[in-house]
């Protein structure tokens, strides 16, 4: 099978899917016009941040599968792959734990303000008065948005710290889903409203779809109690950034965010974005899967489903396409699977 990879792929991953007798080119620096020229011949492209467009689809003329090397296939055109019989395969739940890790960097920084008392540190200011002021996660209500391997992860995570987790209840929750819930003391309510409602904190563990752009709303934000936290390290679309300024200008919310509207594509760039500058905000760089960790385990995941294309099979398929598939993905992946179509 001939490969070409367009992102960073771990050198053992790469002898790894050769020694099953492909061949692999790494052009990590592919992007837009590139990425499409260099397509012709390519059986198989993977990718992890770059995107795959309809054009680029459009100028292959062997390929059979994009791998996705993360969750999210938002930057991939699965419409336009499916009509050209491309399979489209993602790498769900590896690394669920490292954006549940971050998510508690993230809720941990807003409770202690640990971002400002490191800058006013290294600023010669010493301001135990001021960063004394925390109330504490123990007992806090967690609404998780999303109960795939991410949002399950954080809620385990959250039911360690004592805080009392909701999510929404969902008649096609599996019972794995719902076992794993239990075991956490998810309280179930009816809808993110009333997610919105009950809870002091609200984290977002969803795909980009049709239904979640802008799920962060104005209307959403009203139903927040004052003062509540937004944790989003999903997908900066989900946010409108002008309702979740307003609601830290004039309700005092606050978030922490890992993703946004418009954010850079590459590694580095600049950022100009209000929401990103606000006060209110501790924001990272799209980081919540990028632990050497996730990678791995995200990189061992791609040499998997290569191993099993070249036999014939297709694995964490997100699009319909008529090849052979062999589903062994657990139930939490399949979920995870079926919401990100
Ligand atoms: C994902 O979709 O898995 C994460 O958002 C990671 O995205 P990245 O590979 O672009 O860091």
């Amino acid at each position: 099978v001939r490969i070409l990879i367009a992102d960073a792929l771990p050198p053992s991953s790469i002898s790894a899917i050769e020694a099953g007798g492909s061949t692999c080119e790494l052009r990590p620096e592919l992007r837009g016009d590139a990425l499409a020229a260099a397509l012709p011949g390519v059986e198989v492209l993977v990718v992890r941040s770059t995107t795959v467009d309809g054009p680029t689809i459009a100028a292959a003329d062997r390929l059979q599968l994009v791998v996705r090397a993360g969750s999210g296939t938002n930057t991939i055109d699965t419409g336009a792959a499916t009509d050209r019989g491309i399979a489209v395969c993602n790498v769900p739940g590896r690394n669920a734990t490292a954006v549940a890790e971050l998510t508690f960097a993230l809720m941990l920084s807003l409770d202690r303000n640990v971002p400002d008392a490191v800058a006013d540190l290294r600023a010669g200011r010493w301001d135990k008065a001021r960063y004394s002021k925390a109330r504490g996660l123990h007992g806090r209500d967690l609404g998780v948005v999303g109960l795939g391997a991410t949002g399950m992860a954080v809620a385990a995570r959250a039911h360690a710290f004592g805080m009392q987790v909701h999510a929404i209840g969902r008649a096609d929750r599996d019972a794995q889903v719902l076992a794993s819930a239990e075991s956490c003391e998810v309280r179930f309510v009816a809808d993110l409203a009333e997610l919105a409602q009950r809870c002091d904190i609200l984290s977002f563990h969803v795909p980009l779809t049709p239904d979640t752009r802008g799920l962060i709303s104005r209307e959403l934000l009203a139903r927040c109690r004052d003062g509540a936290w937004i944790i989003n390290t999903s997908r900066g679309e989900l946010v409108d950034d002008d309702a979740l300024i307003e609601a830290m200008d004039t309700r005092g919310l606050r978030a922490g965010l890992d993703v946004f509207n418009g954010e850079p594509q590459g590694g580095t760039g600049t950022f100009d974005s209000a929401l990103a500058r606000h006060p209110n905000v501790y924001g990272t760089h799209h980081i919540g899967a990028s632990t050497e960790q996730a990678q791995q385990a995200v990189a061992d995941e791609v040499v998997r489903i290569i191993g099993a294309f070249a036999d014939g099979h297709l694995l964490h398929c997100v699009n319909d396409v008529a090849h052979p598939a062999t589903d062994t993905d657990t139930d939490t992946e399949r979920d995870d699977r079926r919401r990100s179509r």
